[in-house]
């Protein structure tokens, strides 16, 4: 494709501008979309689009793409939750009414067993300033619509599964949440927690708050990993939060990793629920008495959860 014809492209197709981005490291990132038109009306833990042409440079690392004709002049969309960094610059929950940005948290894949991946490769190489596609749609269910002032919330997540959890965190703060609130990341190294001093600074402010931040490659993990099943399994997560979990008013959210959330299925013949065969968390807490949120059934449940893929 010649430069004319990308820089059409982009012209027809982009909708919005890279406000700010922060590289938490290579393969990490933080960045701020500003679109050429008002934020959407949304709630914290939902979700949007980002999307990129095909016709954009891809990372040079990264499992390289097979040229499908007719291809080149499409865009390549993926959904993002909505992230916040809670904070703003002068230290106060931000003012998002206020901002003409919307936060995201994106981990670059750089393969995957799948197929090579599309989007983050040419994501991840983006500078401020750049034209990309925001769909005008934020949505879904993953939202604290169910939980009460004084209600237990747990926000368990791995890797950049913890954005929206941030951004609901946001929310509880701003609406002077009384319920305790605890919120566990498990994430391969220590540099992949991007908002770690953000939770310390939250804690310290906030006694009902507390953040577990697990890692499961560092040296100190071989032979001893912990993963959010095994806070749940060990009791380790009950004595944090100094109270044993209680059904009835304790909301739990996850995100993230499949294999953590552990979604079952139901036995068509005999309605059965099957679940995964790694022990996943709705496993551990269904056999506790919670229950899955399942709006697509219209059954309402304390476990929401949002699979990243
Ligand atoms: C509702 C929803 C919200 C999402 N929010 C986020 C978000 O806030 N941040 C984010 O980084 N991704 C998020 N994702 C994943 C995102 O949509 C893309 O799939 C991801 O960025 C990879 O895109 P890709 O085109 O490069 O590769 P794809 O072809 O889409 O994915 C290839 C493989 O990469 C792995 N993978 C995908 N996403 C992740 C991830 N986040 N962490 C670890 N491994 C992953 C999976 O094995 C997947 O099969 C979300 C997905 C959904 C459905
Ligand atoms: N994080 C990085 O530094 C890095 C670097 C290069 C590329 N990438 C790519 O980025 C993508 C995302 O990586 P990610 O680390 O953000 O996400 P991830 O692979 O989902 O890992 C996040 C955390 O979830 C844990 N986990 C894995 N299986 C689990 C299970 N069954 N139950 C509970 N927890 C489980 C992981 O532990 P385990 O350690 O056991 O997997 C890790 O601590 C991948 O495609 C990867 O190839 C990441």
């Amino acid at each position: 494709m010649t430069p004319a014809e990308i820089a059409e492209l982009r012209q027809k197709q982009y909708n919005a501008t890279l406000a700010t981005l922060k590289r938490v490291h290579e393969d990490l990132m933080i960045v701020r979309v500003r679109p050429d038109f008002p934020v959407p009306k949304h709630k914290p833990g939902q979700y949007g689009t980002l999307g990129l042409g095909h016709w954009e440079p891809r990372h040079p690392d990264c499992q390289p793409e097979i040229d499908k004709p007719g291809e080149e002049k499409k865009l390549i969309r993926r959904a993002y939750s909505l992230g916040c960094s809670v904070l703003d610059e002068q230290g106060q929950l931000f003012d998002l009414e206020k901002q003409d940005w919307v936060e995201f948290y994106i981990v670059l894949v750089r393969e995957s067993a799948k197929g090579p991946p599309a989007l983050t490769p040419r994501l991840f190489v983006l500078n401020e300033g750049d034209r990309i596609f925001l769909g005008e749609k934020i949505t879904g269910h993953f939202t604290l619509d169910p939980v009460q002032p004084g209600d237990t919330v747990l926000f368990l997540s791995t890797g950049t599964g913890e954005a929206p959890h941030n951004y609901m965190l946001w929310e509880l703060l701003r609406r002077g949440h009384t319920g305790r609130i605890l919120a566990a990341c498990c994430v391969r190294y220590q540099r992949d927690l991007a908002y770690l001093a953000l939770h310390d600074d939250l804690m310290r402010r906030h006694s009902n708050y507390t953040y577990l931040a697990l890692t499961t490659r560092e040296a100190q993990n071989a032979g001893h990993k912990v993963y959010i099943q095994d806070l749940l399994t060990s009791g380790q997560l009950e004595e944090r939060l100094d109270q044993t979990l209680d059904p009835a008013k304790t909301h739990v959210y996850l995100c993230g990793n499949p294999n953590m959330i552990g979604v079952p299925t139901t036995d068509r013949a005999t309605g059965q629920t099957i679940y995964p065969k790694t022990l996943g968390v709705i496993e551990i807490l269904e056999k506790r008495q919670f229950r899955m949120d399942q709006p697509s059934v219209k059954m309402k449940g304390n476990i929401h959860f949002e699979e990243y893929w």
